[in-house]
């Protein structure tokens, strides 16, 4: 069995990639310093797999922690490094905390494939590289604009590192996965996101506000260009993008990759305001959501979905979730971790 360390594995994506690579025959290893995450979530992973995947604790910026990682597990045959932090406006009041953490964790790694012969890895990318593209939908070859936050500026570093990286050490693959908007959670609602504090999401914030967490959902802006004033996204089931983890993994392990560094956006393709989200899970949820229209959200963009043509195509995966699949999904897991029946 290929195994494949998991950075981040107890986390919101990590932990849904981490049951799809098991399920698909890959044995996962994590490792997770708990700081956005808790231990539970291996018990969620085993309940829905059947298998409980190795857990290593530590932090990676400990490079001398990742080396010893490396040394015990001699056989892992490709990363997929979720580990970062991701809190946009946190970035902006704390950016060290975020250059630190999120770039010093790639460079340990990198470092630790180059001396311990681990050929490839699969970086977890945000379409927030594109800002607010000229044209949509948008491509992987739209420009990188200037990031709007360190969080935002260390997912565009992080990109340039691995590939000059590999330039450096032919040896080494990596794919780039730029995620659009991740929202849901596991149908079986064993697992799913559990934001720390006041969530900044728009899907968890609805949910919670559902639940009688919070009062009223801020919908921010409807003064924009689009059809109805909201602001428009890509809202992608987290299990759609966790599956396009294990393709892009196959690709590496298999070398069916066609460059050393690739670039994939995962999304749905399609543009939804913010109004059609709250609608679509009125009628999902049969919730009545208390909301009110207040100003935009300094630094948000007006809209933006993926052209999903190249992923599509060349991994051969498509997301499958509808909008209401995914809304049901989170509204399932927002009941259960509040026991409300
Ligand atoms: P998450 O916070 O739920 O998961 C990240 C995990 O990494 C957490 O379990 C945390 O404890 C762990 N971690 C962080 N720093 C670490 C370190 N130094 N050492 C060891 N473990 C560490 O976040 P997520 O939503 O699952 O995001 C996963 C990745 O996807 C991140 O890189 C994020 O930037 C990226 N991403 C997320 C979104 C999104 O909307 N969720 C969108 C685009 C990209
Ligand atoms: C979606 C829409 C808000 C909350 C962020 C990061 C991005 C990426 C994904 C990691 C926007 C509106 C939201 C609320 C609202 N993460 N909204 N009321 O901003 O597209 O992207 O997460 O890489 O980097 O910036 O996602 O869910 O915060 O917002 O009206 O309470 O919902 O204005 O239009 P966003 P989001």
């Amino acid at each position: 069995m290929k195994q494949i360390l998991v950075t981040g594995g107890t986390g919101y994506i990590g932990s849904h990639t981490a049951v799809e690579l098991q399920n698909a025959g890959f044995e996962v290893i994590i490792v997770d310093n708990l700081s956005n995450s808790s231990i539970e979530v291996l018990d969620g992973i085993e309940e829905i797999s059947g298998i409980r995947p190795v857990f290593e604790q530590f932090d990676l910026i400990d490079k001398e922690k990742v080396d010893a990682f490396f040394g015990k597990y001699p056989n892992i045959e490709a990363i997929i490094h979720f580990a970062a932090f991701k809190a946009v406006g946190e970035s902006v009041a704390l950016p060290l905390k975020y250059y630190r953490n999120n770039l010093v964790s790639l460079v340990n790694i990198l470092d630790a494939m180059d001396q311990f012969n681990v050929p490839g890895i699969v970086f977890s990318s945000s379409c927030t590289v594109y800002g607010q593209p000229e044209s949509l939908p948008v491509t992987e070859n739209a420009p990188i604009l200037k990031a709007n936050s360190p969080y935002g500026n260390s997912k565009q570093i992080s990109e340039e590192i691995i590939q000059d990286t590999l330039v450096a050490c032919p040896k080494l693959n990596a794919i780039a996965l730029r995620y659009f908007n991740p929202v849901g959670a596991h149908p079986t609602a064993i697992i799913g996101e559990l934001p720390l504090g006041v969530p900044q999401n728009l899907v968890p914030f609805i949910t919670q506000t559902a639940a009688g967490l919070r009062n009223q959902l801020s919908i921010f802006g409807s003064d924009y260009d689009t059809p109805d004033g909201t602001a428009i996204r890509d809202y992608i089931h987290v299990v759609d993008l966790a599956k396009a983890h294990v393709v892009a993994v196959k690709r590496l392990v298999e070398s069916k990759n066609k460059k050393p560094f690739e670039v994939f956006n995962l999304g749905t393709g399609n543009g939804l305001s913010v109004l059609e989200v709250v609608d679509a899970f009125e009628r999902v949820s049969g919730q009545k959501l208390n909301y009110k229209i207040v100003d935009r959200r300094p630094g948000d963009v007006e809209k933006v979905y993926a052209d999903t043509t190249f992923a599509n195509e060349e991994l051969g995966w498509k997301a499958e979730s509808t909008l209401d699949d995914i809304l049901a999904s989170a509204w399932k897991w927002e009941k259960k971790i509040r026991g409300i029946e």
